[in-house]
């Protein structure tokens, strides 16, 4: 072909180097695009990106809900006002296994809260379970199974405390618990701690206030959405996915500038005959 021509082959190449160069879009895509193309580390997380952005990526990489804290051990992410400790990410199919950070080896917080996850960016992955904690309780007996005890106490804010614990399927359906769940009737808080399903049976087996910590130290899956399938369809295409902060919109940063959801195809051709022709 031509390009078998030593001397069109050479200023072709000096051509496509030169043109290599030539930001085709403004100086500010061309930063983006290479700002968002690595990767980064936080606290025990490696390897991240989109949605995710933090200390050492700019915010127009990610998602504005997913900001990572990086200082501690653990990487953080806060939900609805709620810190949560990240064990680990599966990029694959965007799900994340969280703690809440008030319960990390701890069943007395100070502040008693619920768990929220607001559900627009975040919903419980389906190896979940609620575990209730009762707070604050009159003191019981256990009258069934002796090993079985699910009582923890606590001292917050000074005041002790008589608590109990409780699958919420088992208060459903377990037989004998007609009292306890009548005593847990008049505790005067309670809050809702997910768990893995797979770990659940640990509680209910062996009601130990080890146990209990132990479970809930495991966390619980979160399944994130956050433009999936447009991020999906823009790194397709060659692309890096991010924030617009006017449009206030997911983005694709390609090379050429950037693009509502995937980078124009065909663009990289044109230009490359042109460059051809020219040459000739
Ligand atoms: C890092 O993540 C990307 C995808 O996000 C993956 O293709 C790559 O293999 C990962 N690298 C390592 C070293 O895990
Ligand atoms: C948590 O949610 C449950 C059920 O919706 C509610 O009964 C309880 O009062 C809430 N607890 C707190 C501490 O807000
Ligand atoms: C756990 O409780 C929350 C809040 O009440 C609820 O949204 C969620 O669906 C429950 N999860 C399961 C597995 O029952
Ligand atoms: C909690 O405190 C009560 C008395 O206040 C005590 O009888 C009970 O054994 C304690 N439970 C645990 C699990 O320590
Ligand atoms: C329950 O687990 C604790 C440790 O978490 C252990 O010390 C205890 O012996 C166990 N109890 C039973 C009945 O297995
Ligand atoms: C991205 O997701 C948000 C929230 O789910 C949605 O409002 C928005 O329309 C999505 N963007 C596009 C381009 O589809």
């Amino acid at each position: 072909m031509l390009l078998l021509n030593p001397s069109i082959f050479f200023s072709f190449l000096i051509t496509s180097i030169i043109l290599n160069q030539i930001p085709t879009s403004s100086a500010d895509n061309v930063q983006q695009y290479k700002k968002c193309s690595s990767s980064f580390d936080c606290a025990n997380l490696k390897n991240l990106s989109y949605p995710f952005w933090g200390p050492s990526r700019p915010q127009y990489c990610g998602h504005p809900s997913f900001q990572l804290q990086c200082n501690d051990e653990f990487a953080s992410i806060t939900i609805m006002s709620q810190s949560y400790r990240i064990l680990e990410v599966i990029d694959s199919d965007h799900r994340l296994k969280v703690v809440r950070t008030d319960y990390w080896n701890n069943v007395c917080p100070t502040n008693l809260k619920n768990t929220s996850l607001g559900f627009n960016f975040f919903d419980y992955g389906s190896d979940t379970r609620n575990l209730t904690l009762y707070y604050d309780c009159p003191y019981t007996q256990f009258p069934i199974p002796d090993s079985y005890s699910p009582q923890f106490n606590c001292s917050i804010n000074g005041i002790q405390m008589v608590n109990y614990f409780m699958l919420e399927s088992v208060l459903e359906n377990g037989e004998g618990l007609v009292s306890l769940s009548e005593t847990m009737g008049t505790c005067k808080s309670r809050v809702m701690i997910p768990i893995l399903d797979s770990e659940a049976e640990r509680v209910v087996t062996n009601s130990s206030v080890e146990n209990l910590k132990d479970v809930i130290d495991n966390g619980f899956e979160v399944e994130w959405s956050a433009n999936n399938s447009l991020c999906h369809e823009c790194q397709s295409s060659g692309g890096h996915c991010g924030y617009d902060q006017s449009s206030k919109d997911f983005t694709c940063f390609c090379k050429d500038g950037s693009f509502p959801h995937s980078c124009r195809s065909g663009e990289h051709h044109s230009r490359f005959h042109c460059c051809v022709f020219c040459i000739q």
